[in-house]
């Protein structure tokens, strides 16, 4: 499994992607697709950005029945993305069948990651809305093992939570962590960050890396400090 960077392509239409991705002319960064641009633009811009020859995470988060999450992830699987994602509160029925779901009949499947708790979701609101008595942090090492047990892949989680989950499940169990700034940056309304040298330290496998690299005024030397800092 090798670490990389993925730049979070949160932009509301195909144009603003292209014109985006087109600044990358000698390499074909790992790219994460969210909600906002796949439901705007449909499959499409999947298809697109793929034949561009970029690898993508689709971020669709989905969380349902497991008849109707199998069907769905069959569907993704023909996207021919190369990592997507489900809400373990699921639960590992729900995980099993979206993996069966997503394996192509070559017995290929992309790569399938876990939601665990969402970082806006508090430790407060958790136990008093959701009815959880438990930690946030016991909660999530609790959905990353039911993700481990239905054959996931891994988990997205904060940076910070990344070393937890490991200790956990074990060293192959992949953690995808987004909430990466520069030393020196701006880290905007993300609250629990960490840089992509001291990710690297605790162990994500992957970044996801946004408005770092988006909103730099050399996105193009921005991911190269990325990957310069977290993988080389
Ligand atoms: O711009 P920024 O680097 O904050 O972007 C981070 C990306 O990761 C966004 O697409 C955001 O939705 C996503 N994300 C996150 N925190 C999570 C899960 C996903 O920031 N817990």
């Amino acid at each position: 499994m090798g670490k990389d960077v993925i730049i979070a392509c949160d932009f509301s239409s195909a144009q603003a992607t292209f014109d985006f991705l087109d600044k990358f002319t000698e390499e074909k960064p790992f790219v994460k697709i969210g909600m906002e641009l796949f439901y705007a633009e449909g499959p499409s811009i999947v298809k697109e950005i793929k034949k561009r020859g970029h690898k993508i995470f689709l971020d669709l988060k989905l969380h349902d029945i497991p008849n109707t999450v199998k069907k769905s992830m069959a569907v993704l699987s023909k996207l021919d993305v190369d990592m997507t994602n489900l809400h373990a509160a699921g639960t590992i029925d729900m995980m099993k069948a979206a993996l069966e779901g997503l394996t192509r009949e070559d017995g290929t499947r992309p790569l399938l990651i876990a939601v665990t708790q969402l970082t806006s979701t508090s430790e407060e609101r958790m136990q008093n809305e959701l009815l959880i008595n438990s930690s946030i942090n016991d909660t999530i090492v609790k959905y990353a093992s039911n993700a481990k047990e239905a054959g996931l892949d891994g988990v997205v989680c904060s940076p910070l939570e990344a070393g937890m989950v490991k200790e956990n499940c074990g060293k192959a169990f992949m953690t995808v962590t987004p909430g990466v700034r520069f030393a020196d940056g701006d880290i905007g309304d993300q609250v629990r960050v960490t840089t992509p040298a001291k990710a690297k330290e605790i162990g994500s496998d992957y970044i996801v890396v946004g408005r770092p690299i988006t909103a730099a005024e050399d996105p193009v030397a921005a991911y190269r400090r990325c990957v310069a800092e977290f993988v080389d």
